[in-house]
């Protein structure tokens, strides 16, 4: 099976407020590992660390084996991003959107370039008729699916996902969730993904990590569920979470 991401001791202080204190966690391949935590639990800044995009206090991370450094570009080609809040160029069209990781990161020919991200607009279940339109000319939903597009534009092997179904309304946050494990099982994909929607945990994912108190626990959903720590207990404990592993007990993936 082998790991693709590894975290050994990793430490995120931010002045007096230790963030992670000596984390240690796996992504293995193949697998959609869903992380979740308290808001300001460290989700972020441990996405971005793994990225290299911002430097921790200590600790080694690697991903395919290369070690992440911090004064250069890591194995960026690798992997595809879709950051909380989507992030799309607004001053751009759907189609430069999806293009710019293309032109930024390959010599491809403008023609090829553009066979390409029409493809991964088609990919995430977006019409070509959308490819002119601005960002803010479309619904959250179709947002979503264009940095989808994007992240996907230079076929990386991991894919990091923070918030992807936050603002969409339950059917359009169940498509997405379909999405996402559509596109994993066809292509080959690692998936990291940053959620609060408990639906989206038991629906798609395969292993949940939970930050707490600095720190990690790692594990299938229903060991998460039997985990004796407070804080899991009750966000797993509220009645959306208990809805959620009732009505998902047929698609969940564990
Ligand atoms: N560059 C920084 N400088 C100072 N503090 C920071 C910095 N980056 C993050 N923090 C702090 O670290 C903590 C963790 O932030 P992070 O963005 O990772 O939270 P999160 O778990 O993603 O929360 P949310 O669910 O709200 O997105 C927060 O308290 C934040 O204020
Ligand atoms: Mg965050």
């Amino acid at each position: 099976m082998g790991n693709v991401i590894t975290v050994r001791n990793l430490v995120n202080r931010f002045g007096d407020q230790l963030v992670h204190d000596r984390l240690s966690m796996d992504v293995r391949r193949d697998e959609i590992l869903g992380v979740v935590g308290g808001s300001g639990s460290g989700k972020s800044v441990l996405m971005r660390s793994i990225l290299g995009l911002q430097r921790p206090t200590s600790g080694t991370i690697t991903v395919l084996g290369q070690k992440i450094r911090y004064h250069k570009p890591g194995p960026s080609r690798c992997w595809g991003v879709l950051f909380q809040g989507g992030a799309l160029l607004s001053g751009l069209t759907v189609q430069e959107n999806v293009e710019l990781p293309i032109a930024l990161h390959s010599d491809m020919p403008v023609e090829t370039r553009h066979e390409l991200a029409s493809l991964k607009l088609l990919m995430t279940g977006l019409s070509l008729s959308v490819a002119d339109k601005y960002p803010s000319e479309l619904s959250g939903g179709m947002r979503k699916r264009v940095s989808l597009a994007r992240a996907l534009a230079l076929e990386p092997r991991i894919l990091f996902l923070d918030e992807p179904t936050a603002g969409l309304d339950p059917i359009a946050a169940t498509e997405f969730d379909a999405l996402i494990t559509y596109l994993h099982d066809n292509l080959d994909l690692t998936i990291m993904m940053i959620t609060h929607d408990v639906d989206s945990l038991f629906g798609v994912c395969n292993r949940v990590a939970v930050l707490v108190d600095g720190g990690i626990v790692i594990g299938s959903m229903d060991e998460i569920l039997d985990s004796d720590h407070a804080w899991i207990k009750s966000y797993f404990g509220v009645p959306r979470a208990k809805r959620a592993r009732h009505t998902a007990g047929v698609s969940y993936r564990g």
